[in-house]
């Protein structure tokens, strides 16, 4: 059977490889144990897996390139595709849904002409819906990035858009 080799589209900007080093040989002793570790920092630096960084790691830990992308793909933390700067995931939980999470995504939507699960094009936001964040009693709860907004109202989108940039 014929190994994957390519699956992830190329980052837009520049791979730093000096800091791929360092994540990979001073952060997890570039032994290939830390492989998840490994993806989760790259990702974490690019929002992403980009391709490049994906065979760079693959020659550097001496494992195959198809296991890290069965590995990228089989988590549903890690993103083949690249995303946005900041990642807006709106709860469409139960607790969410009832009070109204429907038209706050949809808001979300016609302000940043994109649909759900899409990247605007000018890569600041990914957009995408999620079950439950956790907070139900702060319904309806968008998370942008780390920070939690509870209790939003579709006018009250605008806003919090504009604090991201
Ligand atoms: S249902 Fe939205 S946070 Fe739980």
């Amino acid at each position: 059977m014929e190994e994957q080799t390519s699956a992830s589209p190329d980052y837009p900007g520049e791979i730093d490889y000096l800091e791929l080093d360092t994540i990979i040989e001073e952060q997890f002793g570039g032994d290939k144990e830390n492989l998840i570790m490994i993806l989760q920092e790259i990702q974490k630096r690019y929002n992403y897996l980009p391709q490049a960084t994906l065979t760079y790691l693959a020659a550097k830990i001496d494992i195959p390139i198809s296991t890290i992308f069965g590995v990228g793909t089989f988590y549903s933390t890690f993103s083949l595709e690249p995303r946005g700067k900041h990642i807006i995931s709106v709860c469409l939980g139960t607790a969410c849904h009832v009070r109204g999470a429907e038209k706050v995504r949809e808001r979300l939507q016609e302000s940043l002409n994109i649909k759900d699960g899409q990247t605007t094009e000018d890569m600041l936001f990914t957009l995408e819906s999620v079950r439950c964040l956790g907070c139900c009693s702060l319904g309806p709860v968008v998370r942008v990035d780390d920070d939690i907004h509870g209790r939003i109202t579709s006018d009250m989108t605008g806003t919090i858009l504009k604090s991201y940039n």
